[in-house]
């Protein structure tokens, strides 16, 4: 459990950078990162480097005892470097070049961008990757935010096609796949296919899932330039991407295949991502200030099996942010608590972003440990209250890594981008609906492990697949092989891998352990709205409904009010033909979990609970005061059983 934060020498006067490394250790810091958007400064103009203020950074806050975090600058490629190659700026789905003048403005594909990254990062690494301080190298920055990714570059365009080449082989087999008779879109050869842009209709969906895949592909290879550079002159040094939360542009579990990273690091801004993500509103109001309970577990759920159970918080929201449609003060105690639910979902290090707030440029409203007169801000003493209680606790700065949960909840990019591909309903999305399903289960007290397709199974009691576009038939044998209860949701084996109907109908390779079929499927206006109840509650269908025909030895579970199924099971796997109301889930799950023998709970509205080695953490993100559900017997390292908004508890069953 340490304590980090994100901090630009460049931007602050030479004379306060020893008084900052001191105050920062004072702190109880160990981890700072810097220098992620500091090109300008290490090369102020082509091949002529300055690196002697980052020594002098580096030597700074080494001195003080700082192991420090160094980010490779390749977000913010300099103005000199933009004129000398225009076609390094990244191009728009209507064809237009994003501008100078912010951050992200390059283009992926750009071999040219590309070779200018390699250098500058080789220069970097040769200069410090074996500097005994310099602990872990952060390559670029949050890679495809802004929107940035895809590029419709002719460099994209390029690739692509060479890409396409290689996973076709022909361009006969390329129509096939495509079902390019369809229209009449056949090619007579790879140099004509274009980008999926520009068309007067929506383009193939399989164009337009090729076309993500690729440059899913081109992030982490960008990364991978990088990475290998880093090995290569900083050996020993953990090598790092900060991820961000509910991101699905690029495939992540693809991304981390080969030892690219060593830690999943993220970015954690929970109250700006309550007010942007697809909540109800009534839970935005709710938890406007504490943010949404499970917004940030979530993705620190996901971040750990990404990392394979190594992950950090690189930038963690230390007080208001600057970029969500309202930005408000988070209630007091919250930022301690964001810091202790990250550690009790296993992160070994939550780092601050930043150090003090910038009274200049584009951030100047966004907080940090500091205000900008030097003064600790609100959230920078909870920090230190968090730092000496950690400090203080030999329970708490002794705990073990996060162990498997029972509960493995499947979360599959591709699915993300081919139903956002074909959404069929305006209101359907798929992490949505991730999120529903995850929500359930936090809510019924359970610990979970959000995982790829391709996870090992074989150690969990229950296997939540809120929905999956392609099955294999690896996922089938790992249903065999397995002894959980599965759930599967709507639209699960619903297209093949080169994005069309399969023949013997949804849920397709899944028949083998479940036989049903889905005839049609419908997406829901907010007015149509199918009734159903499940062991005694009521709720409806919304955003999706399919019409099921159970086959042989397939039980009804429930149906809708119209008599279509809306439930089905065979043995240990059940199916739901629709996108249940929340209730509905949380009755679902409650059962299925029942049947997989896991002990549940019922928390109270906004209270959360999660298990590490010995220690379980209950949090407060609710207005009223709840009690944990600690036994009466339980040794308190951590507050008292009573919970009021912000606050927390964590104990020792004894
Ligand atoms: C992140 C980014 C940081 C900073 C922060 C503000 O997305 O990595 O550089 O801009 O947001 O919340």
């Amino acid at each position: 459990m340490q304590l980090g934060v994100c901090y630009y020498p460049e931007q602050w006067p030479q004379s306060m950078w020893a008084d900052d490394a001191r105050r920062m250790v004072e702190l109880g810091i160990s981890h700072v990162r810097i220098a992620e958007f500091a090109w300008s400064r290490m090369e102020p103009r082509a091949h002529e480097y300055d690196w002697a203020w980052l020594d002098e950074a580096v030597s700074t806050l080494a001195d003080a005892g700082l192991k420090i975090v160094l980010g490779t600058p390749t977000a913010s490629p300099p103005r000199w470097l933009v004129d000398a190659y225009p076609d390094i700026l990244p191009v728009r789905a209507d064809g237009t070049r994003w501008n100078f003048g912010s951050r992200r403005h390059y283009d992926v594909s750009s071999e040219r961008y590309r070779e200018e990254c390699v250098r500058i990062v080789t220069a970097m690494a040769r200069r410090y990757g074996k500097h005994p301080s310099v602990i872990a190298w952060q390559t670029d920055n949050e890679l495809g935010c802004h929107e940035t990714i895809p590029s419709y570059s002719t460099a994209a365009l390029t690739r692509f096609r060479t890409w396409l080449a290689r996973r076709y082989e022909t361009v006969d087999g390329l129509n096939r796949a495509w079902g390019n008779v369809f229209w009449s879109m056949e090619y007579p050869s790879f140099d004509t296919i274009e980008l999926p842009n520009l068309t007067p209709t929506d383009a193939n969906p399989i164009h337009l899932l090729d076309f993500r895949r690729f440059m899913s592909d081109e992030v982490a290879s960008f990364h991978r330039e990088q990475a290998d550079v880093l090995r290569e002159f900083a050996p020993g040094a953990d090598v790092l991407h900060n991820f961000m939360g509910f991101f699905t542009t690029f495939d992540h579990y693809r991304f981390v295949e080969n030892s690219a990273i060593d830690v999943a690091a993220w970015d954690s801004y929970p109250l700006a991502r309550t007010e942007v993500i697809a909540l109800p509103e009534e839970d935005k109001a709710r938890y406007a200030r504490t943010g949404h309970p499970d917004v940030s577990a979530f993705d620190h759920d996901r971040y750990r099996a990404i990392g394979a159970g190594r992950f950090w918080i690189m930038e963690q929201e230390a007080g208001p942010v600057n970029w969500a449609p309202w930005n408000p003060v988070p209630a007091p105690g919250m930022v301690r608590l964001w810091a202790y639910e990250a550690f009790a979902h296993g992160a070994e290090l939550v780092s601050y972003f930043r150090w003090r707030q910038c009274p200049y440029a584009q951030e100047q409203m966004h907080s940090g440990l500091n205000l900008p007169d030097n003064q600790l801000s609100p959230g920078g003493l909870e920090v230190a209250r968090a730092a000496r209680e950690i400090a203080a606790s030999s329970v708490l700065s002794g705990l073990p890594p996060a162990s498997r949960a029972k509960v493995a909840l499947v979360f599959d990019y591709e699915t993300q981008w081919m139903f956002e591909i074909q959404r069929h309903g305006k209101t359907f999305d798929y992490q949505t609906l991730a999120f529903d399903y995850y929500q359930a289960l936090r809510e019924m007290s359970l610990d979970v492990d959000i995982v790829s397709r391709n996870a090992d199974f074989s150690q969990y009691s229950l296997v939540v697949v809120p929905g999956l576009a392609v099955m294999s038939d690896d996922l089938v044998r790992a249903i065999e092989n397995s002894s959980a209860q599965w759930v599967f949701g709507p639209r699960s084996g619903s297209r093949t891998s080169a994005f069309s109907i399969p023949l013997t109908l949804p849920p397709g390779l899944l028949q083998s352990v479940l036989p049903v079929r889905v005839l049609e499927a419908e997406s829901l206006r907010p007015t149509l709205r199918p009734a159903t109840s499940l062991h005694g509650v009521e709720g409806n269908a919304i955003h999706w409904r399919e019409h099921l025909q159970p086959g042989a030895g397939t039980e009804v579970l429930a149906s809708f009010d119209d008599g279509w199924p809306a439930l089905v099971s065979h043995g240990r796997v059940r199916y739901v033909g629709a996108w249940f109301d929340h209730a509905l889930h949380r009755a679902l799950l409650e059962d299925a979990a029942r049947a997989a023998g896991l002990a549940i709970g019922a928390l109270p509205e906004g209270l959360r609970v999660r298990r590490r080695g010995d220690v379980t953490f209950a949090f407060n993100f609710g207005p009223d005061v709840v009690a944990a559900p600690a036994p009466a017997n339980a040794r308190f390292v951590l507050g008292t059983r009573e919970l009021r908004t912000a606050d927390l508890c964590a104990w020792l069953e004894t």
